[in-house]
């Protein structure tokens, strides 16, 4: 097999989780490229019918794409999913842990001060944790067993640049607010975000000699119309200079997912214009 080839992932079953939202439509198009079918898993039917409908615009109405509307908290639907894709399929071969509740704090009109840290409410702890970890030990459990029987798969987490450093608040601060009326960033997502690390390193030892791997890919903050004032704060952190493009992750989500990656387990994949190393 050559460098090349080892990238396609022909007929493998993909599953992404908040596969509707911005990137994870973006690692579905990357599956699609790979000659791979996508399943998107989305809490939103009405997401999920939206970009199957948009893949089918640019890569012809006869691609394979399967979506399912479910909540990766509720583990019964998620062993429905994987029920339904055995009986269609027979494998199951990646699944991508992509779906987080993400509070978008950047650029937001809205103020958000009950999300500061001594206001932080447990309620919303619980919801934040209940998607962006229980729903991806869930997956992990449920598609895990699925792809330690099959002797191959592959768990990719996806966590952030924010799973390696500590949030910038200065970043999220309004000019001509208070100190007790500014936006953070909540803590949750931090905490998730360096748990689904930790999340990674356990799946991939313990499934190391079940021909499971198991990764984490950082990606850092994508561009998607943030205002000017957020932008120009965020990029001055960012050797690169810019926020990411959503399509500059493709390359290493086929990377991760396919046999290009065969000897790579355990490990955190940062792609992020150079932010963590400042
Ligand atoms: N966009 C960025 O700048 C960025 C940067 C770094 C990391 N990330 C990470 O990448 C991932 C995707 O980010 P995004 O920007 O595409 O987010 P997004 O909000 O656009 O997409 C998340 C998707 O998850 C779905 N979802 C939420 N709860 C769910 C549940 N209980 N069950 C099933 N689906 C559920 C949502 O409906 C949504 O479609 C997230 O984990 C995010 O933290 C994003």
């Amino acid at each position: 097999m050559n460098a090349i080839e080892n990238f396609y992932i022909e007929s493998k079953i993909i599953v992404i989780t908040g596969g509707a939202g911005l990137l994870g439509r973006k690692h579905a198009e990357a599956v699609i490229e790979g000659k791979g079918i996508p399943v998107l898993i989305d809490i939103s039917e009405s997401a999920i019918n939206n970009a199957k409908d948009k893949m089918a615009d640019i890569y012809g109405r006869n691609s394979r794409i399967e979506g399912y509307t479910a909540d990766i908290t509720k583990r019964t639907e998620i062993e429905q999913i994987a029920d339904d894709l055995l009986k269609k399929y027979g494998h199951i071969d990646v699944l991508i842990n992509n779906a987080a509740n993400n509070p978008k704090v950047e650029g937001s009109a809205v103020n958000m001060k009950a999300i500061q840290f001594e206001n932080f409410p447990l309620q919303m702890w619980m919801d934040d944790m209940a998607v962006g970890l229980t729903g991806a030990f869930i997956c992990a459990q449920v598609f895990g067993k699925i792809m330690a029987e099959q002797r191959s798969g592959v768990i990719l987490n996806i966590s952030s640049d924010l799973g390696i450093i500590a949030p910038d608040q200065r970043i999220y601060q309004k000019e001509g607010l208070a100190d007790d009326e500014q936006t953070v960033k909540p803590v949750t997502y931090s905490v998730i975000k360096h748990g689904l690390i930790g999340l990674t390193k356990y799946l991939a030892t313990y499934y190391a000699e079940k021909g499971v791997r198991a990764n984490t890919l950082c990606p850092a903050g994508v561009f998607n119309g943030q205002n000017e004032e957020f932008l120009s704060k965020l990029t001055n952190l960012i050797p690169m200079g810019r926020m990411a493009d959503a399509e500059e992750y493709k390359s290493t989500i086929l990377y991760l997912i396919s046999d290009a990656g065969s000897y790579m387990t355990g490990s955190t994949v940062v792609v992020d214009g150079g932010r963590t190393c400042w």
